[in-house]
Parts: structure tokens; sequence; C-alpha cells
């Protein structure tokens, strides 16, 4: 998609983070915004600021893991909007714990998020936005996580992986079909977010923190974690990471890497499995 002046941008996970960084890149292309995101009051800090630009925004207060929020997003937008041109599947969360340790609502809820949040989004809007036949973007958010497997996070690289090959078949799917919907998956490395302290986003509804105990993390644990919030501490900005997003919506590239440098893991990873040897520990 080329000209972007006047389209409708839909991004959720966009009160904060690398969602935020793609609408302000995208208000500055002229689209004109949804913002959609589960935290009601940051969301409504974002369109205020926006509205100040004088940017067309609206903010739409969903949670992606509720099927009927995301198709209550979708209505909303169609009928006030018509259609969508740039559909940014970006809202995700973390927990830090191997697999053994992670509780079903662990499962439940970072499987919600960052998989289903994306699947319901797919549902909701590309039926419309194929039947209008205009040009158009899916940008769903995955992270180097969906391209390798870093230790402690069993949920969140299952999330991820699942979120690459679903874009990979879309993207097959989309194309087989001559639709004018492309397909990016964003695979960022370490960017620097509040995405290490997502259980601020945990609400006690649906399949968030019942109450029930967790188990105490161990030394390894802590260690990894400990790692985990540095690099994201020290990672790139998200106006990098949007700017990025940008230049492959207009170059129509799929994969959207953000760290040149990390490249080489995804490389020992395909390695690793052509050779049959086990898999390589990855540097954070
Ligand atoms: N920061 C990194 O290093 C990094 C690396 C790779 C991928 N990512 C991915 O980038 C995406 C954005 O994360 P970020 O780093 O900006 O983190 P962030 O925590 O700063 O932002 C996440 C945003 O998503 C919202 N959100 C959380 N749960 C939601 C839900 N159920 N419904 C709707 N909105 C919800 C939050 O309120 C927040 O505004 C995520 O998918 C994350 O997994 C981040």
């Amino acid at each position: 998609m080329k000209n972007l002046q006047g389209k409708v941008a839909v991004i959720t996970g966009a009160a904060e983070g690398i969602g935020k960084g793609i609408a302000t890149r995208a208000a500055a292309e002229g689209m004109r915004l949804v913002l959609a995101d589960i935290n009601a009051a940051k969301l409504e800090l974002a369109v205020a600021e926006f509205k100040a630009d004088g940017v067309e925004v609206i903010g739409v207060p969903t949670d992606v893991a509720r099927e009927e929020q995301v198709n209550a997003l979708a209505e909303q937008v169609f009928a006030q909007f018509g259609n969508v041109h740039l559909l940014v599947n970006n809202a995700g969360v973390a927990v830090a714990r191997p697999a053994w340790e992670a509780t079903q609502q662990d499962w439940d809820w970072v499987m919600g998020v960052n998989f289903y949040g994306v699947t319901h989004a797919l549902r909701a809007f590309v039926p419309t936005m194929l039947k209008h036949g205009e040009e158009g973007h899916i940008v769903n958010t995955a992270s180097m996580a969906g391209l390798t497997s870093q230790p402690s996070l069993a949920t969140y690289n299952a999330s991820k992986h699942a979120v690459v090959t679903v874009s990979e078949g879309l993207h097959h799917d989309l194309a087989l079909r001559q639709s004018r919907i492309n397909v990016s998956v964003l695979c960022p490395g370490w960017v620097k977010t509040g995405v290490a302290h997502s259980e601020r986003n945990r609400v006690a509804a649906a399949a968030g923190n019942d109450g029930a105990e967790t188990p105490a993390v161990d030394a390894v644990t802590l260690k990894v974690g400990m790692a985990i919030m540095q690099a994201v501490q020290n990672g790139i900005p998200v106006a990098q990471v949007a700017a990025a997003v940008f230049d492959a919506i207009v170059a129509e590239r799929f994969y959207i890497l953000t760290h040149p440098e990390m490249k080489q893991a995804i490389q020992i990873r395909m390695e690793d499995i052509l050779q049959q040897r086990a898999p390589t520990l990855l540097k954070i």
C-alpha cells in the first residue's frame, strides 16, 4: 500500500509502547486512527494527545482476548469509517516462567491476548475488508521469540510462533485469492517498552490471575527474568520499530526484522533443525 493519506488504521495495544509508536507514525502519514487497548485510562490520554495534534482519532476500550469485544470494535469501526485499510494486531503480554511452572491461567492469558487476539481480529475484520476490494495491509506483531526459543518464555514463545505461522498461512490464503490485502509479521528483538511489566494488564476477569498460588521462581528463572528486563530497558526506541513497519507496508515486505544483528540467531535455529542437533542456547 503506497498511498496512506486519509486511510483508516486500526491498531490494538495502541495506548503505549510499540502500538503507540505505530499510531504516531500512522498519524504522521495522514491516516485516520482507531486505537484499541484494554487500558481505558491510558487510551483516553493517547487519544487526547493525538486530537490535540489535529489527528482524526477514536479510542475503543477493547480486551483483544475477548471475541465479543473484538467483534464490537470491528462493528463500530466499519459503521463509523466504512472500511479499514491498515489492521495492526499488536496487543501483547508476557510471562517469564518455564513450561512446567506456567499455570493454566498463564497459558490462557498469554495465548488469549497474543494469539487469539490476532485470530479474533482476522475473523472480525478481514471478510469486510475483502468485500470492499480496496488495497489494505495487515501487520501482526510477533517477536524474535516467534522465530527462536528463549528459556523461561514457554507461553510467550508458543504464542509468538503461532502468530508467525498463522501470518505465513494468511499471506498464502490472501495471495491465492489475488486479494489486494498484503500481510507483514513484525518480529522485533528488544524494544524499550513496558512489556516486562505486563502483569499490570492482567485483569481479574476471564483468563486473569485467579488468585491461585503461582510457584515461587527459582534462581534460573530469576536470572533469566533480570536479563530480559535489562535487555528491554536497553532496547531500541518504538519510533525505530514504527519506521520499519511503514517501510514494509510501502514495500509490501512480509517479514519485518528490526534487529539485523539477530538474524544469525534465526540461522542457528534453522541449522539446529536441519542438522538434528540440540537447540543452541542463544544470547538474550
Ligand atoms: N518490547 C519488546 O521488546 C518486544 C519485542 C518483541 C515483540 N514485542 C511485542 O510487541 C507488542 C507490543 O508490546 P510492547 O512492547 O509495546 O509492550 P507494552 O506493554 O508497552 O504495550 C502493550 C500494550 O498492549 C495493551 N494490552 C495488554 N493486554 C491487552 C489486551 N488484552 N487487549 C488490548 N490491549 C492490551 C497494553 O495496555 C499496552 O498498551 C506485543 O505483542 C509484544 O509481545 C515486544
